[in-house]
């Protein structure tokens, strides 16, 4: 149906490698489609060298640096004008080593993204469970392009952290993301936490056209869009902190896929696994220890990084 004089126009920009976060976004938008005061433009990113899937263990290590380092990849043109006006534009992308996926920071720093300045945007996050400092660098980037956040959704995998571990290695590396072993929950994010991503849009749909102009701050309070745990907080500070170190080594030995730097990557990948099976468990037992003389600051912390969505979902029951 074509829009009507006034309808509001909802750009949607995304890439997904194994289609999860296609779907995660299929479900957040489906509500505003056929919407007539909603006019949507759909938007995958497609990098120019695609990312192979499922992954060769070094290409996924090689990643890692110009990942950590916001180094963009080319991408190829983008389906959209980015001199058209759209009122409210929403932004997805899954985590790659504590930053967003570099097809993502390709689109950021491409002339494409000059289509942000001045508009509302609505980061959706599907990934493992670390996300805090890659949507750090997310919000960093937007404000560079004079963009500003109004809500941010983040759907996780939730197995257990100690079965994610294996099970997202297990996915990337082999394609394979069932439950196994009888002990081994299925990877990624579940269906059912993919097909409640419609509340969001639901939301969206009662909310937007009723607006004078843009929105200017969240619309999606009180739907359970966010929960940050505490115990990440640390986890990603160390391990982004030990990511730029190697990262910037990584790069001055030489660019990606060439043999010095896989070379070097093969003692990366060795230096990873001794932390995994040492520093890891020691970091979090001093964790576990600290955390009765922390909680207090870390639960204040969590709050912040939940802005500007939030965590209560006192709302969801209307949109559910
Ligand atoms: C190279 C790479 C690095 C990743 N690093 C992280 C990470 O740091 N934190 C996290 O929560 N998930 C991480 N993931 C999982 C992704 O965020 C995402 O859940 C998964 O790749 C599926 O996304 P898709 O929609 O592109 O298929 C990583 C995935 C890849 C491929």
């Amino acid at each position: 149906m074509a829009p009507s004089h006034a309808a509001k126009r909802v750009l949607v920009v995304y890439y997904s490698q194994t289609g999860q976060l296609t779907r995660a976004v299929q479900s957040f938008v489906a509500p505003l489609r056929d919407c007539p005061d909603i006019e949507l433009v759909d938007a995958a990113i497609v990098p120019r060298e695609p990312y192979r899937f499922p992954w060769r263990f070094l290409d996924f290590l090689d990643v890692f640096p110009e990942s950590v380092y916001l180094d963009p990849p080319a991408i190829a043109p983008v389906a959209f004008d980015p001199d058209e006006h759209f009122d409210l534009i929403i932004l997805a992308y899954q985590v790659w080593f504590l930053s967003p996926s570099l097809p993502i920071t390709g689109f950021l720093h491409s002339d494409a993204a000059r289509v942000l300045a001045g508009r509302p945007v609505i980061t959706l996050i599907a990934c493992r469970n670390m996300w805090l400092t890659a949507e750090a660098k997310v919000i960093a980037l937007l404000e560079r392009r004079g963009a500003r956040l109004i809500d941010n959704v983040v759907l996780i995998d939730r197995g257990p952290p100690w079965s994610t571990f294996i099970t997202t290695p297990r996915w990337l590396l082999t394609g394979r993301k069932d439950a196994f072993w009888k002990i081994f929950p299925a990877a990624g994010v579940s269906a059912a936490d993919i097909e409640g991503a419609a509340r969001f849009g639901r939301a969206l749909r009662g909310a937007l056209p009723t607006l004078q102009g843009a929105p200017t701050q969240s619309l999606l309070r009180g739907l359970g869009a966010v929960h940050v745990d505490p115990r990440y907080i640390a986890s990603e500070r160390i391990g982004h902190r030990s990511f730029l170190l190697w990262g910037r080594l990584l790069r001055r030995i030489g660019p990606p896929g060439s043999r010095p730097r896989r070379v070097a990557l093969v003692f990366y990948a060795a230096f990873l696994a001794t932390m995994i099976l040492t520093v890891l468990p020691v970091t979090l037992a001093v964790a576990w220890l600290l955390r009765p003389f922390l909680s207090g600051r870390l639960r204040a912390a969590a709050q912040r990084l939940e802005a500007p969505s939030g965590s209560n979902c006192d709302r969801c029951g209307e949109f559910l």
